[in-house]
């Protein structure tokens, strides 16, 4: 079975801002260096080849870094993170060559149309413009855009809209690895359906392995073959749906996800963040 991702310790700190108008304003913790915050403390998983892998967490519980640090966006203090074999620090071409990532602060050229923003990313990736817009096209339609929306401005579109084509740009370039940050945050039910079931297409039908991270826990509970629970930057648990719900079933009482997430995730203090209130 091939390794899609191997992360093993892996840590990331930020620190806090060191500006002179901030200097007065922030304290400084007890051993006089500049607060910090812990956003990825010690964190190990491998994810195989083929599965859709989710990541659930509160609100800067450290997702978003993770997938950063997969996508080599950004550099792990310590840990190693493999991506089908190659070194995230030593090897980022390699790397950036088999994944793609979509964001919700996904950025476009907002004075044109998709199909010109994602002719542009083609030809990133080396495509030819004739089977590119083809490809462009089909993506589109198939994840619900109308076709007279695919030429005219993105500024004109609703953010819906735009995070369809911020996905079906990742889908470009046919990655082996799909890393998407909340991909359906913000979609109504049915663009989020359409959504979903391009994630499952994908990863049945092309074998993408998709790691995800999202705040629907029906979705992570419906398209996850496992998922890891995460907070304050620590994985609380990591199993398939089944085996997450299992941790706090008792007799007779039948755990949503949501419960398995309001019950392991919320208790920690952050010790770390001593970001004073101001
Ligand atoms: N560039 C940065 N500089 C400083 N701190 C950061 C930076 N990026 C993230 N952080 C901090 O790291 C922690 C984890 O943030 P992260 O964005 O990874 O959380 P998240 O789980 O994705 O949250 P959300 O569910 O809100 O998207 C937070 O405390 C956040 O403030
Ligand atoms: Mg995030």
């Amino acid at each position: 079975m091939t390794q899609a991702i191997i992360a093993h310790n892996v840590f990331k700190k930020f620190g806090k801002p060191d500006g002179s108008f901030w200097k007065h304003i922030l304290k400084q913790n007890s051993n006089g260096q500049r607060p910090v915050v812990v956003a990825v403390d010690s964190v190990s998983f491998e994810v195989q080849e083929g599965e859709i892998f989710g990541v659930l967490g509160p609100n800067g519980s450290g997702k978003s870094t993770l997938i950063r640090l997969i996508a080599t966006l950004l550099l792990p203090d310590k840990g190693e993170i493999k991506v089908f074999g190659y070194d995230v620090v030593q090897q980022p071409m390699e790397v950036q060559r088999l994944i793609n990532r979509v964001s919700v602060e996904a950025s476009f050229f907002k004075k044109l149309s998709p199909m010109e923003n994602l002719l542009y990313g083609a030809r990133l990736y080396g495509m030819n413009g004739r089977e590119s817009r083809i490809r462009i096209e089909e993506i589109l339609i198939r994840l619900g855009l109308k076709k007279r929306s695919i030429f005219k401005p993105m500024e004109e579109m609703s953010r819906g809209m735009q995070q369809k084509v911020a996905i079906a740009r990742a889908l470009l370039s046919r990655p082996r690895l799909l890393l998407m940050d909340e991909p359906t945050t913000g979609l109504d039910p049915r663009s989020k359906r359409e959504v979903q079931s391009v994630i499952k297409e994908l990863n049945q039908g092309s074998g993408t392995t998709i790691l995800l991270t999202t705040h629907d826990m029906l979705e992570a509970d419906n398209l996850c073959d496992r998922i890891a629970i995460i907070d304050s930057g620590k994985i609380v648990a990591l199993d398939n749906p089944q085996g997450l719900k299992k941790i706090i079933s008792s007799n007779g009482y039948e755990p949503t996800l949501e419960d398995v997430f309001l019950e392991l995730t919320g208790k920690t203090l952050v010790k770390d963040e001593i970001y004073p209130l101001i």
